[in-house]
């Protein structure tokens, strides 16, 4: 591994609800980072209003920009580059904060660098409070479970910016199956944090789910468990009778998270990966987080609570070794991003 030189990014994310701006320096050490989040307004109508999404984007981008530099003690002038999210997401969110970033690159004459998303979510397991102990860098051949509201796949990561993807979701990813089983338990939006909220009271051993038989042992299937979720909670209203809210989000949760264990130890074993990394806003959910935890088979990286769900830091990390490494992406907006190999 070559020696990297310093440099400090300045990250814009805007693929989806979240409008996020942050400064890391050395692809590690977040120096700031401010997000407005969307989600009080979608909440409103259940899930993320691409287009209401887009106008508040418009509003936030500037703010935010102005926000994280506040934060920072820094100025435009101290960035080495500017790294934005260029998708997958939403077209018309992707865009504000493209042209943002491009304004900047432009009026400073930095270089841009385009970040996958999802890239940014597995770098946000590098990052660490400026200030703070260093943490152990996670080590290579990684294993890479990503859990996000859009997407869950298993990635295995030989080096910097090399993935081979192993398997994703047949249906619904890990997140939108919270999301859908949270709205039909009546539970607000987004469904995670409120599944997961409603699951402390609740018995997990209560309802038993099947899990899919799927031909890939690396590959995700959770339609068939929200329906089942479904047909379970159908039977209590036509009995009238009250619905177990919260046995039904404890027994949905655990079968989730033994699911996305169990599958990734597994990779993790056949691929002899050296660790285990857990990224994207699932990843913020305790019950994985713990399942993950006490295992003393591999180290585990999972990022910090607040850097799962959406934020700029990521892409700024992911951006630094994107610029370090000279794998710098071109700008075009993902619209059927390719992400990992093979
Ligand atoms: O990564 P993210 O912020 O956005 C995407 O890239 O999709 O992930 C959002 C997803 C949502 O589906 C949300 O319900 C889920 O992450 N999520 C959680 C929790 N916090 C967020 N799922 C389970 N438990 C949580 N605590
Ligand atoms: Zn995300």
């Amino acid at each position: 591994m070559p020696t990297l030189p310093p440099a400090r990014i300045l990250g814009i994310e805007s693929s989806c609800d979240e409008t996020a701006c942050a400064v890391i320096e050395n692809g590690r050490a977040l120096i700031a980072s401010a997000v407005a989040s969307q989600m009080d307004i979608h909440a409103r109508y259940g899930g993320v209003f691409p287009e209401v999404a887009s106008r508040q984007h418009v509003l936030s981008v500037v703010p935010v920009i102005e926000q994280a530099l506040a934060k920072s003690n820094l100025t435009l002038k101290d960035m080495d580059a500017i790294a934005v999210t260029r998708g997958p997401g939403l077209a018309g969110s992707l865009v504000v904060g493209m042209n943002a970033a491009k304004g900047l690159s432009l009026g400073l004459g930095l270089p841009l660098i385009g970040v996958n998303h999802l890239e940014g979510h597995i770098y946000s397991a590098w990052i660490h409070n400026a200030g703070d102990a260093v943490p152990p860098e996670p080590q290579f051949p990684l294993m890479a479970l990503l859990v996000s509201g859009g997407h869950t796949e298993l990635n295995l990561m030989t080096d910097h910016l090399t993935y081979k993807r192993l398997g994703s979701t047949l249906d619904d990813a890990a997140g939108e199956a919270f999301d859908k089983v949270g709205r039909l338990l009546s539970l607000p939006f987004p469904g995670g944090p409120a599944i997961q909220k409603a699951a402390e009271n609740g018995d997990p051993t209560r309802f038993k789910f099947t899990r899919p038989k799927l031909d890939s042992p690396y590959a995700f299937s959770f339609s068939g468990l929200k329906t089942a979720v479904l047909y379970e909670v159908n039977d209590f209203k036509k009995k009238n009778e009250p619905i177990p809210v919260e046995d039904f989000a404890a027994s949905f949760q655990a079968t989730a998270v033994d699911i996305l264990f169990n599958k990734t130890m597994q990779a993790a074993r056949d691929f002899n990966a050296k660790e285990i990394l857990v990224a994207g806003g699932v990843s913020a959910n305790k019950a994985l987080r713990n399942a993950f935890q006490p295992q003393n088979e591999f180290k585990v990286h999972i990022p910090a609570f607040s850097l799962c769900t959406d934020n700029a830091a990521m892409i700024a990390a992911a951006g630094y070794y994107r610029y370090a490494l000279g794998h710098v992406s071109e700008m075009d907006i993902d619209v059927q991003p390719t992400w990992g190999l093979s």
